[in-house]
C-alpha cells in the first residue's frame, strides 16, 4: 500500500513542476485524493458492497469535484491534475501512467448497459475540458488536446484536437518524430499539446494559399505572353497574395511571426 502511495506521490512530482514536496502533495492535491478514495471504493464494489462504494465515491466527489464510479478500472500512476470537473463512468478502463486534467469527462453516448465508456491504453494523456465519449480506445501514448470531443478510436501515440476530435499526428505521421523531439527538449509534454504542435485548419488554409499564390504566378506569365502576342489588349493584375496566411505562434518567444512563410516548402518557382 505505501509503495503504491510512493508511486503515486512521484507521478506527481513528475507531471507537475509546481509540486513542492511529498507532505504538501499528500495534504493539498485532490487529483491524489480521489485516486486514493477510487481505490477503497473500487474495492468495496468488486466485493459487492455497491451502495458504500457509491457512497464513498460520492464523498470523495464532494470533496474533490472529481466523480469516479466505483466500478472503473484505473491502472498505477494516475494522476489527475487541478482535478474539479473531472467524470469518470463506470465502465471506464484507464492504463498505467495517464493523467487527466480537470473538466475531462470519461463519459458514454447511450444509456444501454455494458461497456460504454472509453478504454484508456498506457501513457495518455488527456488536456483540459476534454471529453472522450462511448466505448471507443485510445491507444498508448496518445494526446486529447484541450477541449477536444473524441468520439472515434485513436491510434496508438496519435493526437487528437478539434470537435469533433481529427488526429493530426500518429506513431506511423514522421511529424511524430519531431513532437517525441520537442517532448525531450521540454521535458513532459504537458497539457497533451506539445508548443509546435501543427493546427490542421491554418495548415490547410495556409496550403491552399500557396496554390493559389502559385496558380497566380502562371496566370500572370500566360497572361504577359498574349499580351506580348497581341492575343489580348490589356489584362488586370490582381494584388498579391502575400501577408495573408495564417502566422503560426513562435514556439520560444509565444509571438507572431512577422510574415508568413511559405509553410509547404514550394518553391514559387514551381
Ligand atoms: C452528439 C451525440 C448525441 C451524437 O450521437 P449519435 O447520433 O450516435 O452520433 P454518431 O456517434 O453516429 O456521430 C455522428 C457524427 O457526429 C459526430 N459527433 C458525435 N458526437 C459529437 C460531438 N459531441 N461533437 C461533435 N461531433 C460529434 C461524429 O464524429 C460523427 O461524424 P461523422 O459522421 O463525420 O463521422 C453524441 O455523440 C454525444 O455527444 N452525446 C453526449 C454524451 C455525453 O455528454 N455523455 C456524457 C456522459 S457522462
Amino acid at each position: 500500500m505505501f509503495e503504491r502511495l510512493r508511486e503515486d506521490i512521484n507521478s506527481v512530482f513528475d507531471r507537475d513542476p509546481a509540486a513542492r514536496n511529498a507532505f504538501e502533495i499528500v495534504i493539498t492535491y485532490p487529483g491524489l485524493h480521489a485516486v486514493l478514495l477510487h481505490r477503497a471504493a473500487h474495492a468495496l464494489w468488486l466485493h459487492g458492497y455497491k451502495l458504500p462504494a457509491r457512497m464513498l465515491s460520492n464523498v470523495a466527489r464532494l470533496f474533490t469535484g472529481i466523480e469516479i464510479h466505483p466500478g472503473a478500472q484505473i491502472g498505477r500512476r494516475f494522476f489527475i491534475d487541478h482535478g474539479m470537473g473531472v467524470v469518470i463512468g463506470e465502465t471506464a478502463v484507464i492504463g498505467d501512467d495517464c493523467t487527466l486534467y480537470h473538466g475531462v469527462t470519461l463519459g458514454g453516448t447511450s444509456w444501454q448497459k455494458g461497456k460504454r465508456h472509453p478504454t484508456l491504453g498506457r501513457d495518455v494523456v488527456v488536456g483540459a475540458g476534454a471529453k472522450v465519449l462511448g466505448p471507443i480506445d485510445i491507444g498508448e501514448g496518445a494526446r486529447i488536446g484541450s477541449n477536444a470531443v473524441v468520439v472515434k478510436s485513436v491510434p496508438r501515440s496519435g493526437t487528437v484536437v478539434g470537435v469533433p476530435g481529427r488526429v493530426i499526428e500518429s506513431s506511423t505521421d514522421p511529424t511524430s518524430q519531431r513532437r517525441a523531439d520537442t517532448a525531450k527538449r521540454i521535458g513532459f509534454d504537458a497539457y497533451g499539446a506539445v508548443r509546435d504542435a501543427p493546427d490542421p485548419v491554418a495548415n490547410a488554409i495556409n496550403r491552399m494559399l500557396d496554390h493559389i499564390h502559385i496558380m497566380d504566378r502562371r496566370m500572370e506569365a500566360m497572361s504577359r505572353a498574349l499580351e506580348e502576342h497581341g492575343i489580348t489588349r490589356h489584362f488586370e493584375h490582381l494584388d498579391d497574395l502575400d501577408g495573408c496566411g495564417i502566422d503560426p505562434v513562435l514556439p520560444d518567444s509565444g509571438q507572431s511571426k512577422q510574415a508568413y512563410t511559405n509553410t509547404t516548402g514550394m518553391a514559387e518557382s514551381e
